[in-house]
């Protein structure tokens, strides 16, 4: 039986995604549905004085018009979070006539058509008690938080004794760094269709990332057990984290389609996206670094400053690569948080090592500048040769064949060290490089695995398909413990009937739900191998199901995916335009389940680095803290015309400590260090040191 792991197989998605036969969350077609537009708030902060709903009423075909007027009553608090539900978010479900930011869901008109639903919404009069709302990163009041967002880690570490590091060194440096506000923007918008098929029975159609999560969250606030919640999410189209929590407008979904008695899809409009459903913090980043002057490092330091929200905590642990990327014996880091009138920040492609890996690998490039080192040579002269942040050896480290590898590729040999020394015309050429690093998580997660009389095989989990490929390594993890050809494995997903699984965030999809389907097909082929030659008499299918548990090596490695990357920008002279012409990259993620699919991520994390080196931008008037370019067209992502020529590759592991089929998940480490890379080249082209992303040609000219 050939092996499937590894190919380069389509996804087996492909045809009815391009076909338009792939049901997203707001194509569910469900008799008698009805139309939910949200009204969100226009200020950023303050009360409701008057919310007039009269007009909005009259509206033919207009079923309700709900706010905190309404008494929709919820079993809890939907501003409390439960601790242990660090995906958790405070929720504003209309239960009083506070404003905490813009676009904060105030009202919901339903009506038997769209159109007649987005008249009733406009008819909404809102008169507002406004207060001065702040978004100033630079506050007396900033604080240190206990936890930071993603696996919670501490947001203060310290090793050795970094004043005197810095101190004694030969050379010190210091520099800040900074990143905006980034909205994840997904071409498909947050939708929910609730259907009560009973009293206290809900199907939740969802966009989500982590239906599990969904089901519980919206099953405490409706008061029923979560078993009578069923979340359904076949096909997401993008999420970039914004899909993980639930959100205010999923548990309204909900509210309004009990209160109306008949189904509800309420489908976010595009200038909604941006407040209610996350965003990621601005961040400012304070470096320091001493070295000997060999280039060893001494002491490194970053002391972070962002946002959280007035209502609840999310703290981006931007902090976390300088701990332990490189070898320094004196290194502290100290994360600092202000409350902002703004919704909740939350995961984002890479939360805390996207931005964290801008500064740090933009403060090793000047390094290497100042001491005359070759940027790759100082990163090897520092390589971290076991987690010095966590005293634990690697599960497994690639890191000096990607640096070899990428160099080699790339052709950084042929590097002229001078900036500003590549001129094409009236072109300014410069190369830079980077380091990629992020965690390799997985969660227990279970699947189910079933052969029929007829040889084919059924495998369900109730993870997400996200846009990476799950339906489709799936389905080649279970062909191949199966030993049955790929062609006869149908996977299904997200759906929580079937088996829980964890989120599909912090990249560990693979290595969580993969494992578990491995386990449930080996499974079943240990009970199909055992049973008797007339096993089979009258049994319409063989069914096994496996559960894998928490890591336990976690305790015994430190484990991270890496990589390194390569960029080369055309920089124009006069006007500042910058084109990252291509772009090398090379990672050790662990096993590679799929050539083609992990291309694809792998190049998708590196454009997203483009949006966060060049484009992203989420920009807010300063006065009244409101989004002003709330919509694709002003909110700017890399596009085709943006992004040159990717050359990705990968070195081959196999991290048995990570899970048992190997993978260490490579959903997000392609973003890390790219933005750096960028960077680093626009130096190298233009002698311009730009610490402030996104780089826009004003900044340059
Ligand atoms: Mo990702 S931000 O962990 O969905």
């Amino acid at each position: 039986m050939a092996e499937s792991v590894g190919e380069p197989l389509d996804r087996v998605d492909a045809r009815i995604k391009v076909s338009g036969r792939a049901i997203y969350t707001a194509d569910q077609n469900i008799p008698g549905l009805v139309h939910a537009v949200l009204v969100t708030s226009t200020i950023a902060k303050g009360r409701i004085a008057s919310l007039e709903t009269s007009a909005a009423e009259r509206v033919p075909g207009t079923l309700a018009v709900l706010s905190h007027k309404s008494r929709l009553p919820l079993a809890k608090d939907p501003m409390k979070v439960d601790p242990s539900s660090p995906a958790d978010r405070a929720l504003q479900l209309f239960q009083n006539d506070r404003v905490y930011y813009g676009n904060q869901p105030i009202a919901v008109a339903v009506a038997e058509t769209l159109e007649a639903a987005f008249e009733a919404a406009d008819r909404v009069v809102v008169r507002y008690e406004a207060l001065k709302p702040s978004i100033a990163l630079e506050r007396a009041d900033a604080y240190v938080p206990k936890k930071m967002g993603g696996a919670g880690d501490p947001a203060k570490s310290d090793r050795g004794d970094v004043s005197t590091g810095l101190a004694s060194a030969a050379f010190r440096f210091e520099e800040i760094y900074s990143t905006p506000f980034h909205t994840h923007s997904p071409m498909e918008p947050h939708a929910t269709i609730a259907v009560w098929d009973e009293p206290d029975k809900l199907t939740l159609y969802d966009t989500s990332q982590g239906i599990f999560g969904d089901r519980k969250r919206v099953a405490s606030l409706l008061g029923i057990p979560p078993e009578n919640v069923r979340v359904v999410s076949l096909f997401v189209g993008g999420g970039f984290g914004s899909k993980g929590p639930t959100w205010s407008h999923s548990v309204i979904c909900a509210m309004a389609a009990r209160r109306v008695n008949r189904p509800v899809k309420l489908v976010l409009r595009r200038p909604q996206m941006f407040g209610p459903v996350g965003c990621r913090t601005e961040t400012r980043q304070t470096i320091s670094a001493g070295a000997a002057k060999d280039g060893t490092l001494t002491a490194l330091r970053n002391n972070v400053l962002s946002h959280t929200s007035t209502m609840d905590e999310f703290v981006e642990p931007a902090s976390l690569p300088t701990r332990m990327l490189y070898s320094t014996p004196n290194n502290s880091t100290l994360q600092a948080v202000v409350r902002s009138d703004i919704g909740t920040p939350s995961y984002t492609r890479a939360p805390g090592e996207a931005p964290g890996t801008f500064a740090l690998e933009v403060a090793m490039d000047e390094l290497a500048y100042k001491l005359g080192i070759d940027p790759l040579e100082l990163r090897l002269k520092n390589y971290a040769e076991r987690d010095e942040n966590k005293n634990l050896p690697w599960s497994s480290k690639s890191l000096r064949e990607c640096y070899r590898q990428g160099a080699e590729k790339f052709g950084w040999s042929r590097r002229k060290p001078e900036p500003r020394s590549t001129r094409e015309g009236n072109t300014l050429v410069g190369w830079g490089m980077a380091t990629s690093v992020y965690p390799a998580r997985r969660s227990p997660a279970s699947a189910r695995a079933r052969m029929y009389s007829d040889g084919k095989v059924l495998v369900e989990a109730g993870t997400q398909e996200i846009g990476g490929g799950t339906y489709t390594i799936m389905t080649q993890i279970a062909a191949d413990a199966l030993g049955v050809p790929v062609a006869r494995v149908t996977f299904r997903l997200g759906d929580t009937r079937y088996p829980p699984t964890p989120v599909s965030g912090g990249s560990q999809t693979a290595a969580s739900t993969g494992s578990a389907v491995y386990e449930a097909a080996k499974a079943l082929r240990d009970k199909l191998a055992q049973m008797p030659k007339d096993g089979w008499n009258g049994r319409p299918f063989v069914e096994a199901e496996a559960s894998t548990r928490e890591n336990e090596q976690e305790k015994q490695y430190s484990m991270y995916s890496f990589g390194a990357q390569f960029a080369e920008v055309r920089v124009d002279a006069d006007l500042g335009q910058i084109f990252v012409s291509r772009m090398t990259g090379v990672f050790a993620a662990g096993k590679i389940l799929n050539a083609k699919t992990a291309r694809s991520q792998f190049i998708g994390g590196m454009v997203w680095g483009i949006g966060l080196a060049l484009l992203e931008n989420t920009v807010y008037d300063p006065r009244r803290i409101r989004v002003v370019n709330n919509n694709l067209a002003e909110y700017h992502v890399p596009t085709n015309a943006d992004v040159g020529n990717f050359d990705v590759s990968w070195i081959e592991e196999d991290d048995l400590h990570v899970s048992p089929i190997g993978a260490k998940g490579i959903g997000e480490i392609g973003i890390t260090g790219a933005a750096a890379a960028i960077a680093n080249a626009i130096y190298h082209a233009t002698g311009k040191r730009i610490r402030e992303a996104p780089i826009t040609p004003d900044k340059l000219i």
